[in-house]
């Protein structure tokens, strides 16, 4: 069977973290799905847009051997609409977001992974303005 995994996250400042979780959601099934956030939604959501320009984030996780497939999330209420026409088998979240996708075990399943520890985009700005 070949079993369709769909993902979702911003990935801006592409870090550790985003590596593991992506080779980890892969190992889930067969083929993987991204739904990278575009500008305007992490604009929406945190009043800041990312350091990286949606063109070049896709461009970074296209290019990874355990990713398959990239499209742009516009809307955080898409989920359900996204799931079904990607036609994905199971959700993968990192654990920050235990039990918030559980509304998703309609469409398919959904797993939370274990988010890597001590590394985070936020983390990494912080860093990098305080040098
Ligand atoms: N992730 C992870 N381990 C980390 C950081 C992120 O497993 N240390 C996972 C998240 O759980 C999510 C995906 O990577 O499934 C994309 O996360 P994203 O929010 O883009 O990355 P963060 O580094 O968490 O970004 P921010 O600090 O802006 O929240």
């Amino acid at each position: 069977m070949n079993k369709r995994v769909i993902t979702f996250g911003t990935f801006d400042v592409f870090h550790i973290g985003h590596v593991n979780i992506l080779e980890r959601a892969k190992k889930e099934g067969d083929y993987l799905i991204v739904g990278l956030s575009s500008d305007e939604l992490n604009f929406s959501k945190k009043q800041r847009y990312p350091v990286y320009p949606q063109a070049q984030r896709v461009k970074i996780v296209e290019s990874l051997r355990f990713v398959d497939e990239v499209f742009i999330e516009e809307s955080l209420d898409l989920k359900a609409q996204y799931i079904q026409q990607f036609n994905a088998d199971v959700l993968v979240m990192g654990d920050d977001w235990v039990g918030k996708f559980d509304a998703m075990k309609q469409y398919c399943d959904v797993k939370y992974l274990p988010r890597t520890p001590s590394i985070s985009t936020t983390e990494i700005i912080e860093v990098v303005k305080g040098l």
